[in-house]
Formats: structure tokens, sequence, C-alpha cells
């Protein structure tokens, strides 16, 4: 079922993701090479507790963390741990925080110290796959347009855009309908209402778009081939004449 927010839904949405897009901006001013990814998850635990706010991610579903902190090859949900980001690393933080009973959600790749320009193309076009899903986007559009703008975007400079995990829609859940996956045909699925907010996350992968779920831990995700993952993530509100970006 897809809940469509009240205005004061609206409202409450905005303070939420405004939080998680300070919060990502904070952590990119203070994210640097020899630092560790637990390191990166107390600034942003700080961050987000300071603004009277709760982070979602801790012990959703036995989470560990009060965000995802995933280098390199791990795709998504990498666990903060004592892994040391390197330079030349690229670090996707994924933060989602809860105030008044509404989530934001949103995740940025930052690139740390001096990265290869390979590394720095997939970065810049997976924010790219995102800015080409919303245009044109508002209500009366076809859900599965957004993957097919994802996926036409990725595919054209080589790149394996990722099917086992989706975008999806967000509000008093953090993962709420429909799921917003980053492939699909154009013209298909439900159409897009006013009122709805939905995440839309390109995970695009520089080799194959097959990836692995670690057995042991139960979260982190990994390229199949081993080669480097971006992320890049916003919670958006459909409007009828365009869309908002609640967390940029
Ligand atoms: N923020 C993630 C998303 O974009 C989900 C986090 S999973 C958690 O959907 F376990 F860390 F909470
Ligand atoms: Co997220
Ligand atoms: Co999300």
């Amino acid at each position: 079922m897809i809940h469509i927010k009240t205005e004061h839904e609206i409202e409450l949405m905005r303070e939420s993701c405004r939080i998680v897009k300070e919060t990502l901006e904070f952590v990119g001013r203070n994210i640097h090479a020899g630092m560790t990814t637990k390191q990166v998850d107390e600034l942003v635990y700080r961050y987000i507790t300071s603004c009277g706010a709760t982070p979602s991610s801790l012990g959703y579903g036995g989470f560990p963390a009060s965000s995802c902190v995933s280098v390199n090859e791990v795709v998504v949900h990498g666990i903060p741990s004592d892994r040391v980001i390197l330079d030349g690393d690229i670090v996707s933080v994924d933060i989602t925080a809860e105030k008044d009973g509404f989530n934001g959600d949103a995740a940025r790749t930052f690139l740390i110290g001096n990265v290869s320009e390979e590394k720095r193309e997939l970065v810049k076009v997976t924010e790219e796959c995102f800015f080409k899903a919303i245009e044109g986007l508002q209500a009366g559009v076809p859900l599965y347009d957004i993957g097919y703008a994802v996926q036409t975007h990725a595919e054209s400079h080589g790149y394996g855009v990722v099917r086992a995990l989706v975008g999806h829609g967000i509000g008093r859940d953090m993962h709420e309908d429909p799921s917003v996956p980053n492939y699909g045909k154009k013209g298909t699925g439900i159409r897009l209402k006013a009122g709805m907010t939905i995440c839309i996350e390109p995970m695009i992968n520089m080799g194959t778009y097959k990836v692995n779920f670690d057995k042991r831990d139960g979260w982190t995700v990994t390229t199949a081939d081993g080669k480097p993952a971006a992320h890049y993530e916003n919670t958006v509100l459909i409007k009828e004449d365009g869309v908002e970006i609640l967390t940029l």
C-alpha cells in the first residue's frame, strides 16, 4: 500500500530530510584517509542525535550502526568497522534519520584524497543517473520510467546496474511501497501521484551488475567481480508539476 502524504506530513518529512542532508554535509567535511568506517559512523550518530533525531538504521533488522559505510567494492550496507579508509578510496555513506515519526534517507559517495580517474567517473555518472531519473518526473509518470532512465545512462557508460537491491517509498517507515528499481521498461508500472515520497538510489558497479551478500555478517553487499561500486540517494517528493528533492 502506497501512503500519500498530507501537507502536514510533508512538513515533517522536510525536517527529517534536512537533518539527513546536513549530516551528510557534516560527514563530507570530516571524512578523511586514516579514519575507520566506525569513526565515520560516530560522526553520523553524534550529528543526528544532536538534531533531536534518531538514526533509523540502528537496530533495523538487527543492523548494528547509525549508517551504512561502504568502501570501494562494497556496494551498500557496509557495517561500520575497524576498516581504515585509505587515500584513493571511494566511500559511500548512507543515512536514515527519523524525527517526529517520519524518516529521511540519503546517500553520497565521497572521494578520499587522490582518486583514480576511472573511479571519479563512476561516482559522477552514478550521481548523473539520479538527475536523469528526476528529469520530467511528476504526478502521472509511470514508476518504471525512473529505472529506465538510470539504466540507460549507466549502461551507456558500460557500467552494471545492481538489480538485487532497489529504491523504495519512505515515510513513517524507512521502507514503504512502492519498490523503485534502477532498471525497467519505459511506460510501465503504476503512475506516480502527488504526495508520494520515494527514495531514488542508483547503485552502479564499474563491472558486472552481479553482487554477493555476505553470509557471515548478513549485511555487506559486494560486487561479484570485486570492482568498485558507487551509490547516490535522495528522498524525493512527487508533485503535480515536478519533484522536490527533500535531501538536497
Ligand atoms: N538506508 C538504506 C536504504 O537506502 C537502508 C539501510 S539498511 C539498514 O534503503 F539496515 F542499515 F538500516
Ligand atoms: Co539509504
Ligand atoms: Co533508501
